[in-house]
């Protein structure tokens, strides 16, 4: 019976043992007792970004570029993204998983150039061990071309989602500028490198799971774009690889976390690195993320900054976003080694 179920949001909370399809083998379980639970991941105030004193903003990027080289990760506050706007979006996450499956099923496709597709685990095409959630993702700039394909139910989800998706991107603009100056670069040179820009969104359902120390909400792994702007809600689940360690990212309201992708990765020349991270499930509570994912458009040639190539050489060949974003989806998630590797110049 569950088999027939498309979606874990429909079937999950009808099991005592998951099935064995979500297994995972001895080798690749997420050992929750082994997760350090407080070691501080920073927690960096944009407020200077507003005030626009020079000497403010120096600092700013200093922190910003010891996070990146540090940990590759940071989480933002008084980032300009309001209260009203992130409540919104998460509302509307809970909303339509809470839609009858019928209406939900409209959107189930595993097409990934659709607007908007529902899809369970991460590419049901490719995968042997599936993962426990559910998402939506949905194609977000330019948004007039996108929005239309997007669910209309529930009734805001367009212009809920819209503005939420604007607002990030906003702050992902600064921060690349932040981020472009933290490196020594001009401030618009991550912007220029990106092309024509593109911006993904996730909408990360959860359920509850029997046995969470058997499987994954996300396995390990690093993101193919080139700046990830999370927004999790109040359950813990995400994690990241510090120092040889997974460490929880306890939730703090109101704040993002912020990843360095691939992408920047490689414009960084290895400078500041793309971080394995994973969602891990609880048996308990439900859990709810919204990843913004920003990315170079498809045609942008990717590749290590000239002011970044000093003795070392350069780290990769250049490549198109394109070719990068293939292999990512069809060879699937993967721990052990990243895409990242097979564009890598071998010296
Ligand atoms: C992702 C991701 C983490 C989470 O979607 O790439 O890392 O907590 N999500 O949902
Ligand atoms: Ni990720």
């Amino acid at each position: 019976m569950a088999a027939s179920k498309l979606l874990l949001t429909d079937f999950a909370s009808t099991l005592t043992h998951i099935p064995h399809n979500y297994i995972r083998p001895t080798s690749d379980r997420p050992n929750l007792s082994q997760v350090d639970l407080h070691r501080p991941i920073p927690l960096i105030d944009l407020a200077p970004l507003h005030d626009h004193t020079h000497q403010n903003r120096g600092n700013l990027v200093r922190e910003i570029g010891l996070a990146c080289k540090k940990y590759g990760f940071f989480q933002v506050k008084n980032h300009g993204v309001s209260d009203e706007v992130i409540d919104g979006m998460m509302r509307i996450s809970r909303e339509f998983f809470e839609l009858p499956e019928s209406e939900r099923l409209k959107c189930y496709s595993d097409d990934p150039s659709k607007a908007a597709i529902l899809l369970s685990s991460f590419n049901v095409n490719t995968e042997k061990v599936c993962n426990w959630r559910d998402f939506l993702r949905l194609h977000c700039l330019p948004l007039e071309d996108y929005i239309h394909d997007w669910p209309t139910n529930p009734p805001s989800f367009r212009e809920v989602v819209g503005e939420y998706s604007k607002n990030v991107r906003r702050l992902v603009l600064d921060l690349l500028e932040l981020i472009s100056e933290s490196l020594g670069l001009d401030k618009d040179y991550m912007n220029k490198a990106l092309g024509r820009h593109g911006q993904h969104m996730g909408i990360n359902y959860y359920p509850p799971c029997p046995q969470p120390d058997l499987t994954y909400g996300l396995p390990g792994h690093t993101d193919p774009n080139a700046l990830t702007v999370l927004l999790q809600d109040d359950v813990p689940g995400f994690q990241v690889l510090n120092n040889g360690k997974w460490v929880a990212v306890n939730p703090i309201p109101k704040t993002f976390i912020v990843n360095i992708g691939d992408q920047i990765q490689v414009l960084s020349n290895d400078r500041y690195k793309s971080v394995l991270h994973r969602a891990v499930v609880n048996s308990e509570k439900e859990r709810f993320s919204v990843p913004t994912f920003y990315c170079p458009s498809y045609d942008a040639v990717i590749e290590p900054a000239r002011e970044l190539v000093d003795g070392g050489g350069t780290a990769y060949t250049s490549f198109a976003y394109k070719e990068f974003y293939d292999k990512f989806w069809k060879r699937g998630l993967r721990t052990d080694e990243s895409c990242l590797d097979m564009f890598r110049v071998n010296n």
